[in-house]
């Protein structure tokens, strides 16, 4: 059985929990996409691990990790991922594999990232600042790229390593008047790199295949959300992958038929880091509310999250481009005490109600979120055992979503621990 978890709203749903209790019964977890934009939280015990480009089936010593070709991979935050574990007693060795044909994030893509947004001001996208969009813009331009395979060949990544500083402090200088970087001093880091990550890379393509043909269950880990989808997000406002299931077969080189089940991850309201439209936005002492008490704050950048009301227009969209089996609902506990929940069931969009989301910044942009109010509960729920030992308005809010939403929700989760979900 392979399965696929995936954000269904703007990230930070709660996928590394959901990937954590998956991975129990799968042989192999896999990043197939995004980089260290991602902040995946794995509560094990007292132990409290975000990870960023590492999947989160690594903190189970007995799992296999792949980094397929799709993500771009910052050498610096996955040796010290690596290196995190070790410290805690979890050692990778033997059981990682990175896709040589990863595309590598280097000094100049995070220079560029944060020059550009500064230059941007107001209209900046909000990004995590990581060197993503730079990073895969070499990749669709392909002149200046280097990828992982390149740390196998030393000689020849100095030399091209001279070509892109040289291109990219002259358009630096000149755009921003940036210092210039000094590729002495960037090879010198891939040198370490290189060393650090030569144990590690392979052909994950292959690895998955005979893996897969030898009858192991592998456990696809989706980073971001399907609503920052540079296809099918509210572009400009999203990331620079296919963050929506979409990505998963390009992303890994494995077909989505031969994965038996998609999980799609949502929270039980709605949170947004950096710009763009978000309908359901609760700029007040709602969002305040969600935000103190579900620590909505970035696991990556530490900025505070937008937070609002669930839309089920926007989850029922990722739902539907993302062949989406089951959703996993987490952070109901968040909820408890608010005497009413308000679900965004339509957006009202010149005059006229819509229930399919238009992801085209235009149109959203004037939709207005038509709202739908169910009564909430006081109890506190985080320690309910069984979906009918909740609260009978917290059950009706749940069916009130998966009705909406059309998928099932199997998983409902209470609290930040691993075995604080419900099963249903
Ligand atoms: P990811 O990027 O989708 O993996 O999510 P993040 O780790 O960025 O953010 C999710 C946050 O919610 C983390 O701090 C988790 O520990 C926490 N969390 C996950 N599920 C639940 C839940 O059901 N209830 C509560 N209260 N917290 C949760
Ligand atoms: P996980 O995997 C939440 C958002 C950024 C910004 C936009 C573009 O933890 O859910 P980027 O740095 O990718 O160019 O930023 O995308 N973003 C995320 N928001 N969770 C994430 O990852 C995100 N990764 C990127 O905040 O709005
Ligand atoms: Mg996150």
């Amino acid at each position: 059985m392979n399965s696929c978890v995936i954000g269904l709203q703007w990230g930070d749903e709660g996928k590394g929990k959901v990937v954590d209790i998956l991975a129990e019964n799968s042989d192999i977890v896999v990043r197939y996409g995004g980089g260290a934009n991602a902040g995946h939280t794995v509560i094990v015990g007292d132990e409290r691990f975000a990870l960023h480009l590492l999947p989160s089936g690594s903190v189970r010593p007995d799992k296999t990790c792949v980094i397929t070709s799709a993500v771009v991979v910052d050498p610096e935050v996955l040796i010290d991922g690596v290196n995190t574990l070790a410290e805690k007693g979890i050692s990778l060795s033997d059981r990682l594999l990175i896709s040589e044909n990863a595309h590598v994030v280097l000094d100049y893509h995070k220079q560029e990232d944060r020059l550009r947004e500064e230059s941007l001001g107001k209209n900046k996208i909000g990004t995590t600042a990581r060197g993503i969009g730079p990073c895969y813009a070499d990749k669709v331009g392909r002149s200046y790229a280097v990828r992982v395979g390149d740390f196998r060949e030393l000689d020849t990544l100095k030399d091209k390593l001279v070509g892109i500083v040289d291109y990219k402090n002259k358009l630096f200088g000149a755009l921003y008047g940036a210092e210039p970087l000094s590729a002495d001093e960037i090879f010198a880091k891939c040198v370490a790199y290189a060393e650090a990550m030569t144990p590690f890379i392979a052909d994950t393509t292959e690895f998955l295949h005979a893996s897969i043909s030898r009858g192991k269950s592998v456990l696809f880990e989706g980073a971001q959300g399907a609503l920052l989808d540079i296809d099918h997000g509210t572009f400009p406002y999203v990331t620079s992958s296919n963050s929506s299931p979409l990505g998963m077969p390009s992303g890994s080189g494995v077909p989505a038929k031969m994965v038996d089940k998609f999980v799609g991850v949502a929270k039980a309201y709605s949170t947004r880091v950096g710009a763009g439209p978000f309908p359901s936005e609760q700029d007040n002492e709602i969002g305040q509310f969600i935000r103190d008490k579900g620590h909505e704050y970035g696991t990556t950048t530490g900025r505070p999250r937008r937070c609002g009301w669930f839309d089920a227009v926007a989850v029922a969209y990722s739902v539907t481009i993302g062949g989406i089996d089951s959703i996993a609902l987490m952070h109901l506990d968040t909820l408890s005490t608010l005497k009413e929940l308000s679900i965004c069931r339509a957006y009202r969009i010149d005059g006229e109600e819509k229930t399919f989301f238009p992801a085209n910044i235009a149109r959203l942009a004037k939709a207005e979120a038509v709202y739908e109010t169910l009564p909430g509960w006081d109890e506190d729920i985080s320690e309910v055992k069984d979906f009918n030992d909740l609260p009978a308005n917290a059950q009706d809010y749940v069916c009130r979503l998966e009705e909406l939403t059309k998928a099932p929700i199997t998983m409902v989760g209470i609290g930040p621990r691993r075995d604080q979900v419900i099963r249903r």
